[in-house]
C-alpha cells in the first residue's frame, strides 16, 4: 500500500476511535455537547492520535488501553484550538475548513466548549484505568496532565502572547528572540507531541533509555511541525490550509519565519526532521509508517 493511502486508513480508524469517546447530544445542556462535537468532528489530521498509536505499535503494544488516550489527546488538542481562536487569543474565524467554535455557538460558549473538552479528555483517559489498573496507565496520564499544562502547552501559548509585539521587530536581540521562539515552539506544540509519543511509549512499556529517544524524538518532530505551520501561515491559502492565512502578521506574532526568514526555516524544519530521523533510526525496533510519516510531515501542504 502507498503511504498516501495507508495515512488514510490509519486517520480514518483514528477518527472512528475519537468518535466512539465523544458525548451524547442530550439533556438541558446539550448546546455544549453539540460545541464539542462541532469542533472535534470538524476535522483535522488526527496526527497525535496517530503519532501516540504509531509509538505504542513500535514498541510491540496491542491492547485497546490506548484507545481512550488517543480520544483524550484529540480533545485536549481540539480544545487548544478552540481557544487559540477566541477574539482575546489569535482572533480567528475559520478552522478545519469550517468556522470556529466561538463563531458559531457564540463566544460564550467557546470558552466553556474549550473547558468542556479539556475536561473531556480527563474523564475519558480515566476510563483507562478500568481497562487496566496498571503502574503504566497511572504513569500515562500523568504525561497527559503535565504536558498541556502550565509546564507545556498552556507555558508555551502563555509566551506566544506576551510576545506578540515581537514580531513586529520590537526586539533587538536575536539571541534572545530566538530562545523565546524556541521556547514557544517547544512548549505550545512540541509538548502536546511529546505527550502523544510518550504515551504510547509507556503503554508498551518501553525502557527508560527508550521513553528518553522518544521525547526527543518527539520534540524534533514538534519544533519542525510548529515552524511549518508558521511557513505555511505565509506561503500557503485559506482554501488550502482550512484556517486563514495570514493570522501571524495580523497579530504581530513571534514566529520563525519572522526571526529568521523563510529559506532558514524551511532548511531548518528538514533539518530538525533529519534528526529525529536518526534518532528513530538508533532505536532496536522499527515502525516504517512512523519513519515515512515523519519524512512526509516536512515538505506537508496543511
Ligand atoms: C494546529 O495543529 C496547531 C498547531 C500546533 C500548529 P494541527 O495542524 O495538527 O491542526 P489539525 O488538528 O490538523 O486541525
Ligand atoms: C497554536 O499555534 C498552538 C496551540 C497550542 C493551539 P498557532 O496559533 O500558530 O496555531 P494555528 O496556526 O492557529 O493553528
Ligand atoms: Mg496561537
Ligand atoms: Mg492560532
Ligand atoms: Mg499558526
Amino acid at each position: 500500500m502507498d503511504f498516501k493511502k495507508e495515512l488514510d486508513k490509519k486517520v480514518s480508524e483514528a477518527e472512528q476511535i475519537i468518535r466512539s469517546y465523544l458525548p451524547k447530544e442530550e439533556g438541558l445542556q446539550t448546546t455544549i455537547m453539540e460545541a464539542m462535537n462541532y469542533s472535534v468532528l470538524a476535522g483535522g489530521k488526527r496526527l497525535r492520535p496517530i503519532l501516540m498509536l504509531e509509538t505504542y505499535r513500535l514498541f510491540g503494544g496491542k491492547d485497546k488501553v490506548i484507545e481512550p488516550f488517543m480520544a483524550a489527546i484529540e480533545m485536549i488538542h481540539t480544545y487548544s484550538l478552540v481557544h487559540d481562536d477566541l477574539p482575546a487569543m489569535d482572533n480567528d474565524l475559520y478552522r478545519r475548513g469550517k468556522k470556529t467554535t466561538h463563531a458559531v455557538y457564540g463566544e460564550a460558549m467557546g470558552i466553556l466548549a474549550g473547558d468542556a473538552l479539556l475536561n473531556y479528555a480527563f474523564e475519558t483517559a480515566l476510563t483507562a484505568l478500568n481497562m487496566s489498573p496498571s503502574p503504566q496507565v497511572a504513569e500515562a496520564l500523568q504525561i497527559l496532565a503535565k504536558k498541556a499544562g502550565i509546564y507545556g502547552m498552556i507555558g508555551g501559548q502563555v509566551v506566544d502572547i506576551e510576545s506578540e509585539r515581537a514580531g513586529s521587530g520590537e526586539k533587538t536581540d536575536d539571541k534572545e528572540n530566538l530562545d523565546t521562539i524556541l521556547f514557544i515552539h517547544e512548549h505550545k506544540t512540541a509538548a502536546m507531541i511529546e505527550s502523544a509519543m510518550g504515551i504510547g511509549a509507556v503503554l508498551a512499556g518501553a525502557s527508560e533509555l527508550e521513553k528518553e529517544k522518544i521525547e526527543q524524538i518527539a520534540s524534533d518532530i514538534g519544533l519542525a511541525f510548529q515552524i511549518r505551520d508558521d511557513i505555511l501561515d505565509v506561503t500557503s491559502t485559506t482554501e488550502e490550509l482550512g484556517k486563514p492565512v495570514g493570522s501571524d502578521e495580523r497579530n504581530q506574532k513571534a514566529t520563525y519565519v519572522s526571526l529568521k526568514g523563510l529559506d532558514e526555516a524551511r532548511e531548518d524544519v528538514e533539518k530538525i526532521s533529519e534528526r529525529a530521523l536518526g534518532i528513530l533510526a538508533s532505536l532496536d525496533v522499527s515502525n516504517p509508517f512512523l519513519t515515512q510519516l515523519i519524512t512526509a510531515l516536512i515538505n506537508r501542504k496543511k
